[in-house]
């Protein structure tokens, strides 16, 4: 079933509309006039008219279409022309509506033929910030006009936003570009993100049936890019790192329709001597604290309650606003904003972790009670060949000002075993580590060498089968560990974000403030997206088990 949704919005100059619309009905039909059809709400009462913003934000529970913004028309009337997709939220600038855009508009690329003619699909490897910049990669894409479909065989421009963190993820990369070889003539083939900045035109030599390398600072300009390859250019590359044009993106295609994320602060200063990310996102950019709680209170309207902060290191913030407003500030104006429940932030570096971070915790409830600190590793001599800049025993003291707070904050962290030289003491007090912070989750990783990296040059080795034999270890230690933690748990009453439904009936998944994944059974019809209070009845290592209590 397809769904086109037509809506037509008259602006005048200095006062257009801003909506905020959410369509809930499986069989939806409008044409010509703003109409949100049945069981849908349209909220005319939030409606304000200011400078030419307009955003709507669509959820429709009709399974297995994608959100598509299809034509601009005149000057004074917006049309939006959608395909609707299984609560595919997306925001769009009414200047793109009314021909009064800040940006060329470009047609959708025409180099493939048939269904395939306008259309993308985009793949992301790697982390949270990766998954955001390809939600700002499709909102640019669809205010263009473009269509997002679910195959590469189905595209006519195939992107890949990739990660390069560690070997195997490059590689991933490559294998997946080797799948295209045949279909370069047909198709665009775009590697971005990561792999791109670090391969940069190396990528046409390795793959050169690629035609696009852009890297993540510079994605607004693929539609330009895009234009470029029409008018002619065989290979485009968009490879400037230091600026931060990527945070003020105009339209970002949000794919959780619960959690929104927000970069605050780009690249890396810090050093660590084992770390591709400084070379790949550059120099440390904090975005302005007045345009992240604009968007914050944008976000609001559209109905997300629960904001994730990301950064690198988030901590590090610095406010370029002459108020200079601090982290711990930033979170408690965030979680001010009137309908935000939840507040995350990640990741934090040990080293910019002040008490101002704690307090704001402990003084808020919205900010949520989870702390993600990676430590590396437990060993002091390890932390100093990675330029850590901590000790054991600093951070030892940092987590013990989270863990005196008045309220109980979980704290997960990031470890690398087998770094170069890593002896069996060093790994024996990562360990150690474990027991004395009982740590909420953990993600652990064998060390990868890493182009143009300090370590990669360091003596040592550790062979790849005793970095197997370590992380085999660490992940036993800390599965017993969060099986310990989960035990204590049971009877307890958590409130939870319903973020997932199972087939099974009566099943339903979400997170604690703690970010701990519950499984629940209820009975329940509309509970996603809803804040629910659930008891737990059981645990596993990675999960708690519950159920509902209904609101008496
Ligand atoms: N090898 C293995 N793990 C790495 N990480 C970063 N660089 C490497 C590398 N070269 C891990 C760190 C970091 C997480 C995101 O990835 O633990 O916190
Ligand atoms: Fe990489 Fe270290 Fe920066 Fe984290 S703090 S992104 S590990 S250089």
């Amino acid at each position: 079933m397809r769904v086109f949704l037509i809506l037509l919005l008259i602006g005048q100059q200095g006062r257009a509309t801003r909506l905020v619309g959410r369509i809930e009905s499986r069989k939806f039909k409008a044409e010509g006039e703003t109409n949100f059809g049945s069981g849908s709400s349209f909220d005319s009462q939030r409606s304000t008219f200011n400078s030419f913003n307009f955003q709507l934000e669509l959820v429709m529970v009709a399974p297995g279409h994608c959100a598509r913004i299809a034509r601009s028309l005149s000057r004074k009337t917006g049309v939006i022309n959608c395909e609707l997709g299984m609560t595919k939220p997306f925001d769009v600038e009414l200047g793109r509506l009314t021909g009064q855009e800040s940006t060329p508009r470009l047609s959708p690329m025409n180099l493939a033929s048939g269904r395939e003619r306008g259309t993308f699909f985009l793949e992301t490897f790697g982390c949270q910030m990766n998954e955001h910049d390809s939600e700002k990669v499709a909102g640019v894409l669809l205010a263009r006009g473009y269509r997002q479909v679910e195959t590469p065989e189905s595209a006519g421009l195939i992107l890949y936003n990739t990660c390069s963190i560690r070997e195997k993820a490059a590689q991933k990369v490559f294998s997946r570009l080797g799948e295209y070889r045949e279909k370069g003539e047909e198709k665009i083939i775009g590697v971005l993100g990561c792999v791109a900045q670090q391969e940069g035109e190396n990528i046409f030599k390795r793959a050169p049936w690629v035609s696009i390398v852009c890297g993540s600072a510079s994605y607004r300009k693929l539609p330009e890019l895009i234009a470029q390859l029409e008018s002619g250019n065989a290979r485009v590359t968009g490879l400037d790192l230091d600026t931060d044009e990527t945070f003020e993106t105009e339209v970002t295609r949000r794919n959780n329709p619960f959690r929104a994320y927000l970069t605050i602060i780009e690249g890396c200063d810090k050093a660590c001597t084992y770390c591709v990310v400084p070379y790949t996102r550059g120099p440390e950019r904090s975005r302005a604290s007045d345009a992240i709680l604009h968007e914050v209170r944008q976000l609001a309207e559209l109905g997300y309650s629960e904001i994730q902060l990301l950064g690198q290191t988030v901590n590090s913030y610095a406010d370029p606003m002459p108020r200079r407003m601090r982290f711990a500030e930033l979170l408690l104006a965030v979680a001010n904003v009137p309908g935000i429940r939840r507040v995350r932030f990640t990741t934090s570096h040990p080293s910019d972790f002040t008490p101002d971070i704690v307090e704001a915790i402990e003084s808020e409830p919205k900010l949520c009670d989870h702390v993600h600190l990676p430590v590396q590793s437990g060993s002091t001599r390890v932390l100093r060949e990675m330029q850590r800049t901590y000790t054991r025993e600093e951070y030892l003291e940092k987590i013990a000002m989270i863990r005196g707070a008045n309220r109980s904050i979980a704290i997960t962290t990031d470890i690398i075993v087998g770094f170069p030289g890593e002896s069996d003491v060093d790994f024996a007090e990562t360990l150690s580590l474990l027991d004395e912070v009982k740590y909420d989750g953990m993600f652990a990783f064998k060390y990868s060498p890493r182009p143009n990296t300090p370590a990669q040059r360091m003596e040592d080795a550790i062979p790849e089968e005793e970095k197997g034999r370590r992380l085999a270890i660490l992940q036993d230690r800390q599965r017993e560990i969060q099986t310990a933690c989960h035990a204590t748990m049971i009877g307890s009453t958590f409130e939870v974000l319903v973020s997932g439904k199972s087939r099974r009936d009566n099943q339903w998944s979400g997170y604690t403030s703690s970010h701990r994944i519950v499984n629940f059974a209820s009975s329940g019809t509309e509970l996603l997206g809803t804040y629910v209070q659930v008891r737990v009845t059981g645990a596993t290592p990675n999960s708690l088990v519950g159920e509902h209590l209904a609101a008496s």
